[in-house]
């Protein structure tokens, strides 16, 4: 496939997809699950290699794309900025055009998405995001299938978004205006969405609260997220004093539906972002999320591999 060839699928944002796309790739993942937890070999990829390139840190995308490719019969290479050349300013259209002769499928988490952008242009093969700045299409993927599997359709709910205007909360305007719900947000001053970065044309899919205990307000699911992501770790210190009061306690879920479910994306820090007892209480789903990573993005990898299957 030619580099740029409207052919290739990359998954870039969560608007890449549409929700016939979700539709499909939610069932996939149904299947795909069932079969790893019932022991049953499924490998369509072998013979396939995927490439991982780690700008920044990570646990979960790291454990959960790798495990994933092997379980699915291929293959992996893991790169980061420290023991390659992107570290020493290859071009990134140059590490593009080399990578994508060699590997299958190429997952990156790096710091600017104008940077995959690039690297997705000059790519022959499909780009998965990872992370950027901007965006983190893949957890909000498993978040939702999350969401499906412990409560059923997410559309017209209403989910509560408690801290920064960050990567994880435009990813979620992004997949309320493809999936038909509403995201109530309530970001420190200073820290608010910006509906030109989140990309979204559809301003009516989220509403804004000064304070998060009336974004919470029947809400069907809670979220939130580290009170300083990864690049930002500079801004740390005055990042504490503005967040304070952005902390996901028992009264937050307690204005919430009765049946209201807990997420977070992970790495979490109790005390700052969320309670202990919220985390770790009745409501919280956090470890059912990490894991369907892995499930969610192997039925990624598939679709954008072989397409449809049957
Ligand atoms: N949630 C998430 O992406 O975790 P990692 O940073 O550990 O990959
Ligand atoms: N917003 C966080 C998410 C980490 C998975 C970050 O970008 O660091």
């Amino acid at each position: 496939m030619k580099p740029g060839s409207s052919l290739i699928k990359h998954y870039l944002q969560f608007k890449d997809l549409r929700a016939q796309e979700y539709a499909y790739l939610f069932e996939r993942t149904r299947t795909i699950k069932t079969r790893f937890k019932n022991y049953e070999r499924y490998q369509p990829l072998v013979d396939r290699t995927l490439a991982m390139i780690f700008e920044k840190a990570s646990t979960r995308t790291r454990v959960s794309f790798e495990a994933g490719m092997y379980q699915m019969g291929g293959s992996v290479v893991n790169l980061t900025t420290g023991d390659s050349q992107l570290g020493r300013a290859e071009p990134v259209e140059d590490s593009a055009r080399v990578i994508s002769r060699m590997v299958d499928i190429v997952m990156i988490r790096t710091f600017e998405q104008a940077k995959i952008e690039r690297f997705a242009a000059h790519s022959r093969v499909p780009v998965i995001n990872g992370l950027t700045n901007e965006y983190h299409p893949c957890q909000i993927l498993a978040d939702i299938y999350t969401y499906i599997e412990h409560r059923g359709s997410i559309q017209g709910k209403v989910v509560a978004w408690v801290g920064d205007g960050n990567n994880m909360a435009n990813t979620w305007l992004q997949a309320a205006e493809t999936l038909g719900f509403t995201v109530h947000v309530s970001t420190p001053s200073g820290y608010e969405i910006d509906p030109s970065v989140a990309g979204i044309r559809d301003t009516g899919c989220y509403k804004v609260f000064d304070h998060p205990l009336q974004a919470c307000e029947g809400a069907h699911l809670v979220t939130t997220d580290v009170w300083t992501s990864m690049g930002f770790e500079a801004e740390n210190d005055e990042r504490r004093k503005a967040f304070v009061d952005w902390c996901v306690d028992e009264d937050m879920m307690a204005v919430a539906q009765p049946d209201a479910l807990f997420m977070h994306c992970l790495p979490a820090h109790r005390g700052e972002e969320v309670t202990a007892e919220v985390i770790d209480g009745p409501q919280s789903v956090v470890w059912d999320e990490a894991e369907n990573r892995m499930h969610v993005q192997k039925a990624l990898m598939e679709y954008l591999l072989l397409g449809r299957i049957g």
